[in-house]
């Protein structure tokens, strides 16, 4: 239930909350081809005919690359206080292996330092989904060998900022690079196969493992590693006991797979047992689940919308397909043909996403639960809307702050029942390729004219800036 409005009371925040917004490299830097970078699985698959909507590309994106200065300047003047971005890979180390290039690592030792001159704190994230095509060729995240290199870029990196960067996120939602890289396909590399995703999960938790090692030998011991997960608020249909198990086996596959190994150092043996028809996960070699679960500073949240499921009507054809992680004849849920998607009831966004506030309360009381001392940041949240520049050239976008609102009281609800939220990242600061949809779906509370690339603050965008500012929602 939506809490009641209470016009008077205001809602505010602990003083030292982080109020950010949150981009990633591919998504917001173009210069694909400029000092050094090589592609990445995504220049790739966007270059593949059919992968994303009109063939669009990361090629120019919102050129941040050349405009980074303007845009922290434009984060400023809103009064942001932090800034999560990722690294591009392929401009560290453009084969994905070896030593590293100074011209990609000094673009984010300038945008770092801009950063730091405006007093925006900046969180780091290592790979959010672009991994150099060199290591995918070599057979890319279901390959072992794919964890062991990022754990040298994780080195490469944090000595090259971990001087500057206090905030560190090794991996950026890893469920996405696994099930919809290699599972339905609708991401790079675009492969569709249920083996390769289990193994790449597991490589990928492993990458996180070494990845925060890595980063805690190159770096001051006061930095902070963590992981941002989009982990899942999963509802039953119904009490039935399908439908609860159907439930229970999505938890496993979208949340168990990940909390298991890095929260508390074992899978869930309901995830072993649903998954056998698929896999022996022999690749799970002795001593990677000790890797894996690493000490963590902080746990970071990606939340959208929740998922309900019920085991499928053997009538329907459509099984785990209709979950909202876009169009493909194939499945990203491993071993799931008996379970099938609800759409939630409610108001949606231009994603067709539920907007459901309870959810991301919810997952933040449970990973209070299920981590109990591990401060939390919501890394992600926000919301898609088709929004257009009114004659005068002004971006009027309601639904968005609505969403934000509605979130934002979520967070504090938690914090108020004894969760330890210390910060929250809007998704995102600018309108930006949302992967397989292209552009056309936009996250920005700063509106992109892509013709020109200029940006136009959107309202969300000052009413998320008085936000920051004051530590208070503005009604
Ligand atoms: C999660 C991803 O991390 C981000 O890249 C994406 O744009 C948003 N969700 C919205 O889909």
């Amino acid at each position: 239930m939506p809490e009641p409005v209470n016009p008077v009371t205001p809602v505010t925040f602990p003083p030292a909350f982080l109020w950010g917004a949150a981009t990633s490299a591919y998504q917001i830097e173009g210069a694909v081809r400029e000092d050094g970078r090589t592609p990445s699985i995504w220049d790739t698959f966007s270059h593949t005919p059919g992968k994303t909507a009109g063939g669009e590309t990361g090629d120019i994106a919102v050129d941040h690359y050349h405009r980074y200065r303007d845009d922290v300047a434009l984060m400023a003047e809103l009064g942001l206080g932090a800034y999560r971005f990722s690294i591009s890979w392929s401009r560290v180390q453009p084969t994905g292996r070896g030593p590293a290039i100074q011209r990609g690592l000094d673009f984010y030792r300038r945008l770092v330092d801009e950063l730091l001159a405006k007093g925006i704190k900046p969180a780091v994230t290592l790979y959010h989904w672009d991994l150099p095509q060199e290591l995918e060729d070599a057979g890319g995240w279901p390959e072992r060998d794919t964890a062991l290199r990022f754990a040298e870029y994780a080195g490469i990196v944090g000595e090259a900022l971990g001087d500057r960067v206090e905030q560190w996120i090794t991996l950026n939602e890893p469920w996405c690079s696994a099930f919809l890289g290699y599972g339905s396909g609708v991401h790079a590399p675009g492969r569709t196969d249920p083996v390769a995703t289990l193994r790449a999960a597991h490589h990928l938790n492993l990458a996180h493992g070494l990845g925060a090692s890595a980063l805690r030998a190159a770096m001051p011991a006061r930095n902070h590693v963590a992981v941002s997960l989009n982990s899942a608020a999963v509802r039953a249909v119904s009490d039935d006991p399908a439908d609860v198990a159907a439930a229970r086996k999505i938890d496993d596959l979208a949340n168990g797979v990940f909390h298991g190994p890095m929260l508390h150092g074992a899978y869930p043996e309901t995830l072993f047992s649903a998954t056998k028809s698929v896999t022996d996960w022999s690749y799970v070699l002795e001593g990677d689940l000790t890797l894996i679960n690493q000490p963590l500073d902080a746990l970071g949240l990606n939340y959208y919308t929740p998922a309900l499921v019920g085991a499928a009507d053997p009538e329907s054809s459509a099984g785990a397909r209709a979950d909202g992680h876009g169009q493909s004849d194939h499945s990203p849920w491993p071993a799931a043909d008996d379970v099938e998607f609800h759409q939630t009831p409610g108001e949606r966004t231009e994603m067709g996403w539920t907007i459901d506030p309870t959810g991301l309360h919810e997952l933040i009381m449970r990973y209070t639960r299920e981590a109990p001392g591990l401060p939390l940041y919501i890394t992600e949240n926000g919301a898609a809307y088709d929004d257009k520049p009114d004659p005068d050239g002004r971006v009027h976008d309601p639904e968005r702050i609505a969403y934000l609102h509605g979130h934002l009281r979520a967070v504090r609800r938690a914090i108020a029942e004894g969760a330890d939220v210390r910060g929250y990242y809007l998704w995102s600061l600018l309108d930006n390729f949302e992967w397989s949809y292209g552009y056309g779906k936009r996250f920005g509370a700063v509106y992109v004219d892509y013709a020109t690339l200029a940006r136009t603050p959107k309202s969300s965008a000052y009413w998320y800036g008085q936000a920051a500012r004051t530590g208070a929602l503005p009604p």
